[in-house]
C-alpha cells in the first residue's frame, strides 16, 4: 500500500526541499501524488505536507498546468463576438459538430422559458466531434495508456451503440504486457465561463481497479479552478463532487442543512489547492444510485453542474426522476430542489476562482486513488477491500492479468449539453 508514495519519500529524503535544481519531473510526480493522496486520506496528507513543506508552490503550479489541460488543438470559444443573443439558428458550435439539434428551447408553447440557452450539444453519431483526445502519460499514475481518436476507434474503445449512445471503454484483452491498458481521456475544445453542464449517462465504469471521472478545469491550474462532477473508485457506491482552487475559496459550513444540500462535506472546508495539498473540498452524494453499480443498475441518470454568480452546484437525478424541463431541453434549475453539492459565492466567488473550463471524461485504472485504497476495507460504501474481492495482491497485478474484469469499465453517455445564460 502506498508504495509509490514511499518511493516519493525516499526521493524527497535525497533532495533538499529548497533545492532549486529539483527536477520538474520530481515536482510533478510529487504534487500529483500529493494531490490525490490528500484528497483521499487526511493522515497521509499530513505526512506529505510535512515532507513537501519546502517545495515552492509556484514550482508545483507551473508544472501542473502542463497536464491539467490538454495542450493539443486550439480552444474554441462560445461566441464569435456577437454575444449570446442570437436566435435559435445561430448557436455556435465547434467545427464538425453537426447534430442538427439546435437549442431545444424553441417556440414550443408547452415548455416554460428557460434562463439557459443550449450552446454545445455532444450527442448521437457526432458525440465525439469537438473533443481532444489526451495522449500523454496519466497524470494520476494509473495503469492506462490514453490513446488518440483513431486508435480508440479502431480498437473499438470508442463507438456509438445501437441506442445512439457514446461508448468509452478500456481495453479488455486478457493480459497486457507492460501493465497498462488502453483507455480514453477526452476534453472539450469548447471552453466556458459560467454555464450549465448537463450530462446524461446510462452506464459508468465500475469495478475493482477503476477510477472514472467527469469533470472540468481551467487554465493555469489551479488558478482557473477544477470542478469534479462525477468521481469515485473501485466498487464505491456514492459519488463525490469536489472543487480545487487558488487560496481564498472555502465552504462556509460542513453542515448539510445549513448549506441546503443533500450531500455531505467529506473533508475540510478549504478548497485551496496550495493550502491543503490539493485536498480540495469534496461533497459526497447520499444515494447509492449515484455512482458505480448502483447507478448502472438503475439505468444511470443525469448530472447537472450549474456555475453562476451565486455559486457552483451539482445536482443528480436518477433515471426515473429526471425533471421534465431537462428532458425538454429547457432547464429550470430553480425548480430542481436542493443540489447534492453547493459552493456558495459568499465564501467562494466563482468569478475570482473559475474561468474558461473544458469538460473532461476519463477512465483510469489503479493510480493515486484506486490503487492506493486497494487493500482498504469499509471505505466509499465498499465493505470488503478490492484485494479481498479479487484475490489479487495489487491493483496493478489485477489490471495486467484480468482483462475480462474490466467489461464493466465503460461510459455509456447519451449526451453532454452545455448551456449558457440567455441574457
Ligand atoms: C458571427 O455570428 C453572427 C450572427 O450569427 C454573424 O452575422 C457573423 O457573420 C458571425 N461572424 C463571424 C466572424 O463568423
Ligand atoms: C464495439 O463496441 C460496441 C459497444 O460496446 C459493441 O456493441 C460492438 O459489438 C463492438 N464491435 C466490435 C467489432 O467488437
Ligand atoms: C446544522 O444547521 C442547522 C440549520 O442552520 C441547525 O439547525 C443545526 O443545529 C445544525 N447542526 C449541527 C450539528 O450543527
Ligand atoms: C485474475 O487472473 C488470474 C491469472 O489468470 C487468475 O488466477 C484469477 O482467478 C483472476 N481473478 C479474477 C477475479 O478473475
Amino acid at each position: 500500500m502506498y508504495s509509490s508514495l514511499t518511493l516519493l519519500f525516499l526521493l524527497l529524503a535525497n533532495a533538499a526541499p529548497s533545492d532549486a535544481g529539483l527536477s520538474d519531473t520530481l515536482v510533478r510526480t510529487v504534487s500529483n501524488a500529493h494531490r490525490h493522496a490528500i484528497k483521499r486520506s487526511s493522515g497521509l496528507a499530513r505526512d506529505l505536507r510535512t515532507a513537501l513543506g519546502g517545495l515552492r508552490v509556484e514550482q508545483q503550479l507551473n508544472v501542473q498546468q502542463m497536464y491539467c489541460v490538454s495542450g493539443s488543438g486550439p480552444g474554441l470559444t462560445a461566441s464569435n463576438g456577437t454575444g449570446l443573443s442570437g436566435g435559435g439558428g445561430s448557436v455556435p458550435r465547434p467545427s464538425g459538430t453537426a447534430t442538427g439539434t439546435a437549442s431545444a428551447a424553441s417556440g414550443s408553447s408547452t415548455v416554460a422559458a428557460s434562463p439557459w440557452k443550449l450552446s454545445q450539444n455532444y450527442e448521437g453519431n457526432s458525440f465525439f466531434n469537438g473533443w481532444d483526445f489526451f495522449t500523454q502519460a496519466d497524470p494520476t499514475h494509473g495503469n492506462v495508456q490514453y490513446v488518440d481518436q483513431q486508435t480508440a476507434q479502431s480498437a473499438n474503445l470508442t463507438s456509438i451503440n445501437g441506442a445512439g449512445n457514446a461508448i468509452m471503454r478500456v481495453d479488455t484483452t486478457p493480459t497486457v504486457s507492460g501493465g497498462n491498458r488502453q483507455s480514453v481521456r477526452i476534453t472539450t475544445q469548447f471552453t466556458y465561463t459560467e454555464g450549465l453542464v448537463i450530462m446524461d449517462s446510462v452506464h459508468m465504469p465500475t469495478g475493482c481497479g477503476t477510477w472514472p471521472a467527469f469533470w472540468s478545469n481551467g487554465p493555469n491550474w489551479p488558478a482557473g479552478g477544477e470542478i469534479d462532477i462525477v468521481e469515485g473508485v473501485n466498487e464505491y457506491t456514492n459519488n463525490q463532487a469536489t472543487i480545487h482552487t487558488n487560496p481564498g475559496c472555502t465552504i462556509p459550513s460542513s453542515n448539510s442543512t445549513a448549506l441546503k444540500i443533500t450531500g455531505n462535506v467529506v473533508g475540510g472546508t478549504n478548497c485551496a489547492a496550495a493550502e491543503t495539498g490539493n485536498a480540495g473540498c469534496g461533497i459526497t452524494a447520499s444515494g447509492s444510485n449515484t455512482y458505480g453499480a448502483g447507478f448502472n443498475s438503475n439505468g444511470g441518470g443525469v448530472y447537472a453542474m450549474q456555475w453562476v454568480d451565486s455559486g457552483i452546484s451539482v445536482f443528480f437525478f436518477p433515471r426515473n426522476s429526471i425533471p421534465s424541463d431537462i428532458t425538454a431541453g429547457a432547464p429550470q434549475p430553480g425548480n430542481w430542489g436542493q443540489p447534492m453539492a453547493f459552493w456558495p459565492s459568499t465564501d467562494c466567488n466563482p468569478s475570482t476562482f473559475f474561468s474558461d473550463h473544458s469538460a473532461i471524461f476519463d477512465t483510469t485504472l489503479c493510480g493515486d486513488w484506486a490503487g492506493n485504497v486497494w487493500t482498504t476495507t469499509n471505505t466509499g460504501g465498499q465493505s470488503q477491500s478490492c484485494q479481498q474481492i479479487t484475490g489479487a495482491a495489487t491493483c496493478a497485478d489485477f489490471v495486467a492479468n484480468n482483462g475480462s474484469a474490466f467489461n464493466e469499465a465503460y461510459w455509456e453517455v447519451t449526451s453532454v449539453k452545455i448551456y449558457q445564460q440567455n441574457s
